[in-house]
């Protein structure tokens, strides 16, 4: 029927100015008559009047149906995640009344064909999903319990924070590539790393893209690239995925500083952009409601300095002794200290026996690298980076130590022959990131379909 309204989309379309309501304090006035499809995310029955909210992935609406359409077979056994196409007059919200956008549809025609349903009883979408389930069962009901507002919230905030990695470094002229994901070469060590059969030689997922991004700072200047990265992690925690997003950045002709200073930079011009768009604003503030800018510049502190303070606040290395010159800081003592100090650090200056080992030496100290790892509060480290080691002997050096062979490494070590110059980047996990913006638990939460050990599904 060409006379019918066009279909606006909820929360987009639907706040368009060519949209009128009709006016509480004044009856005569004409809302105007839209078409909406979505789905029933609530529904409730007040005698003889339904209000269902209709969702749509762009946002809610509150839509009244009344009358001889509330007492239709349709209406009565009406279930939520049923499709529905409406069409009706938008009104104001009376006085008292509370509704998204302090806008409703008044129902006069609705249809749902039949396979748009969706089932009630044992079946029904509430008992598929309780919130009291075990985290498990939710996970194998990951595709139902992404119809929710925070797991989709979550989603929606990703969506915008990747737009904005984008734009961020656009503004700062870094150029966008797309490293492989099939290698064979390790970055961070053999532990993690998942094997497999490549047409008869073995490869690996790869663990970082850092290889591949400096070996176009020659002819690209300051890279970055937003991949998966995998990681064979054998334990269960709540900040390890086996596949993971990994925002990664090379940056060349620098000095430890200038690093420090445009990851700082990098990650508050993001959360900038981000608070800009009102709409993810508002899920951000809902999940994490004390959620401020941090302040700049984030506080620095040395890995020396961090045992330090680790010894002095009585909170013990993995086996319970005092922590020492040389321990890996391990995740529970890196959360406590950072939720004691409640501000992004970046922690710097690691020994390089527990760092990787590409990273370069700082001049000034042997034992230790310009490295930094960047802590959030209820997160713990979300970025790691270095300058990276730009002699060709001791790069030769530092593959002896590892054991690693470096016939692979071959195109890498070539970067140290063919013109090599100061250098440093970094890796920051998104999902990290997100658990910290959006105060989740569990970097689980922030991905559309989290891998980790034993699960691979949906
Ligand atoms: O500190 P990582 O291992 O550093 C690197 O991979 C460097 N090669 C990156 C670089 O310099 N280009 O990892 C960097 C970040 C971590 O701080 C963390 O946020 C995230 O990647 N990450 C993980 N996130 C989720 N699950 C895992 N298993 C992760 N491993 C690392």
């Amino acid at each position: 029927d060409p006379s019918l309204p066009a279909a606006v989309r909820i929360g987009l379309d639907e706040v368009g100015d060519h949209i009128k309501l009709r006016k509480v304090d004044d009856p005569e006035s004409k809302g105007t008559r839209v078409r909406v499809f979505g789905r029933v995310h609530r529904e409730r029955k007040q005698k003889d009047v339904m209000f269902v909210t209709l969702r749509d992935g762009y946002g809610f609406m509150q839509v009244v149906i009344s009358g001889q359409l509330a007492k239709t077979y349709d209406a009565v056994t009406l279930t939520r995640e049923t499709s529905m196409e409406i069409l009706g007059e938008m009104r104001e919200v009376p006085a008292g009344a509370r509704a998204p956008l302090n806008r409703e549809l008044h129902a006069d025609f609705f249809k749902i064909p039949k396979h748009w349903k969706a089932p009630g009883g044992d079946d029904a979408i509430t008992n598929r999903v309780q919130a009291d389930a075990e985290q498990a069962m939710l996970l194998d009901q990951r595709h139902l319990t992404l119809r929710g507002e925070v797991a989709s919230g979550v989603m929606i905030v990703r969506d915008a924070v990747e737009w904005a990695f984008n734009q961020a470094y656009k503004e700062l002229r870094f150029r966008k590539v797309s490293p492989p994901a099939l290698v064979q070469t390790q970055v961070e060590g053999g532990a993690t790393l998942f094997k497999f059969d490549y047409y008869g030689e073995d490869a690996y997922l790869t663990q970082s893209s850092q290889l591949y991004l400096e070996t176009c700072l020659p002819s690209m200047g300051h890279v970055y690239c937003i991949e998966k990265s995998f990681r064979a992690e054998k334990s269960l925690t709540r900040r390890h995925l086996s596949e993971f997003t990994h925002v990664e950045a090379e940056l060349d002709f620098i000095t430890f500083d200038d690093l420090l200073a445009h990851i700082e930079q990098i990650m508050c011009r993001v959360l900038e952009l981000v608070m800009e768009d009102p709409v993810v604003a508002e899920k951000i503030k809902a999940m994490n409601p004390e959620f401020k800018l941090p302040e700049r510049p984030f506080m620095r502190m040395k890995y020396s300095e961090a045992i330090d303070w680790l010894v002095e606040h009585d909170i013990p290395n993995e086996e319970g002794k005092p922590h020492a010159f040389g321990d890996d800081i391990a995740e529970a003592a890196e959360r406590r200290m950072t939720d004691i100090i409640n501000r992004p650090i970046f922690l710097t200056h690691f020994p390089a026996e527990i760092k990787s080992f590409y990273m370069y030496k700082d001049p000034n100290d042997l034992r230790v690298t310009e490295s930094v790892d960047c802590l959030m509060p209820g997160v713990g480290e979300i970025v790691g980076g270095s300058m990276r080691m730009d002699d060709y002997e001791e790069l030769m050096a530092a593959y002896k130590r590892e054991g690693i062979d470096p016939e692979a490494y071959y195109w890498y070590t070539d970067q140290r022959k063919y013109g090599s110059s100061p250098h440093g980047g970094y890796g920051l996990g998104l999902e990290r990131f997100l658990a910290w913006l959006c105060k989740q638990h569990t970097v689980r939460d922030c991905c559309l379909y989290p891998r980790y050990m034993h699960r691979c599904k949906p």
